[in-house]
């Protein structure tokens, strides 16, 4: 499908045939993610036009929100803004990004009540109509300007999901997390399939394999994406979709704050690893924090020995400041800071190749 066409197709999937989440044919964009109770609590303040429009297929709330910049990739009618917007609080702002303007018309006539619901002085939130492929050029945001940027089952529906990452990867800051949810099969959808647009809007002949999602992070120069979550989908259409597998999964990336602009960062051959203990608690994760899908954190616990990559990511991240960080060889603590990262690798004896763009 040329690339306007799957725009103008989705437009019409999310701005005309659907009204509410009840409308979709499929399971694929309703999340079966069991809910913390402190996002139970603030979507019990969200407004029921809104919570009746969300299409997403999983929980993109990273924890250590507060004060920070967030960025929602295909928004839709705003339900995850306005949760990011009770969780990054008054000094914190959101902006949602989505190319459907009745989504969006529904998004802009709440946001004075969220406003109210959460007890700010002003609003905290933006939403802007355009596309998530041209992100600098069409919705005019800056370069290097997000801490975080999430998105709930959107990144299948572009034509063009190598042009979204890039750039996310642009506007960013360095060691900014990309944290979301998606869908992915188990094996590439036929192209037949993949003109199909009903199947694609309802966010399935669209997607890729896990697989193209790593090695198209990592040629852009993110860390390596790391999975939190998987659950599978339950399609029953065996005529039709044969015997693909399509899973609802939850990453979260960095922008590689090591790499030099024009080139691309890969931690390999790691040979040691570190000693990574959560050290100072973070509000709603006072027990633990789970990083990937096999790592917790467990606060004041037994330091957790992770991959050099891992601490690498944990490192340059907005996470450093809650977490202390040893050498496996010595047990010397090793400075939690995002300037020490490259130090730590090399304490670790990992090989950093640096790929220059030619
Ligand atoms: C499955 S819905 C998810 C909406 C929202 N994230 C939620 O959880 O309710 C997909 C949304 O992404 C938007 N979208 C899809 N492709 C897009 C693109 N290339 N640029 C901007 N928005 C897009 C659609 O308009 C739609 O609102």
């Amino acid at each position: 499908m040329a690339t306007m066409d799957v725009h103008a197709d989705v437009q019409d999937y999310y701005g005309k045939q659907l009204q509410h989440s009840n409308d979709l044919k499929t399971d694929a964009c309703c999340s079966k993610a069991s809910i913390p109770l402190f996002i139970r609590n603030i979507i019990s303040q969200i407004h029921p036009n809104v919570v009746a429009r969300y299409y997403g297929c999983g929980l993109v709330f990273p924890p250590k929100l507060n004060g920070c910049r967030v960025l929602d990739l295909g928004c839709g009618s705003g339900r995850d803004v306005f949760i990011l917007s009770s969780l990054v609080g008054a000094q914190g702002s959101v902006v949602g990004v989505d190319m459907t303007k009745e989504q969006l018309d529904v998004a802009q006539e709440y946001i004075i009540y969220h406003t109210k619901q959460f007890g700010f002085d002003s609003p905290n939130v933006d939403f802007r109509l355009g596309r998530i492929e041209h992100l600098i050029d069409e919705v005019a945001l800056e370069v290097d300007s997000f801490d975080v940027v999430v998105s709930n089952c959107v990144v299948n529906l572009s034509p063009d999901k190598k042009q979204v990452l890039q750039q996310i990867y642009q506007i960013l800051k360095p060691g900014g997390e990309f944290y979301f949810s998606d869908v992915y099969a188990d094996r590439p959808i036929a192209e037949e399939l993949r003109r199909n647009k009903i199947l694609w809007g309802e966010c399935l002949s669209g997607a890729v394999c896990e697989s193209d999602l790593i090695t198209g992070a990592l040629d852009i120069g993110f860390t390596r994406p790391i999975l939190i979550t998987k659950q599978p989908i339950g399609v029953e259409n065996k005529e039709l979709l044969g015997d693909i597998k399509f899973a609802s999964c939850t990453y979260r990336m960095f922008k590689n704050s090591s790499t030099k602009s024009g080139s691309s960062s890969t931690l390999s051959s790691c040979v040691a690893d570190a000693l990574v203990a959560y050290e100072v608690s973070m509000t709603h994760y006072e027990d633990e924090f789970q990083f990937d899908q096999t790592t917790i954190f467990k606060l004041h616990g037994k330091p957790e020995r992770v991959s050099a990559e891992l601490a690498h990511m944990t490192i340059i991240s907005r996470y450093a400041d809650n977490f202390k960080f040893s050498s496996v060889d010595d047990g010397k603590h090793i400075l939690d800071s995002a300037v020490v990262a490259i130090k730590l690798v090399n304490r670790i004896k990992c090989n950093i190749i640096l790929e220059e763009e030619l």
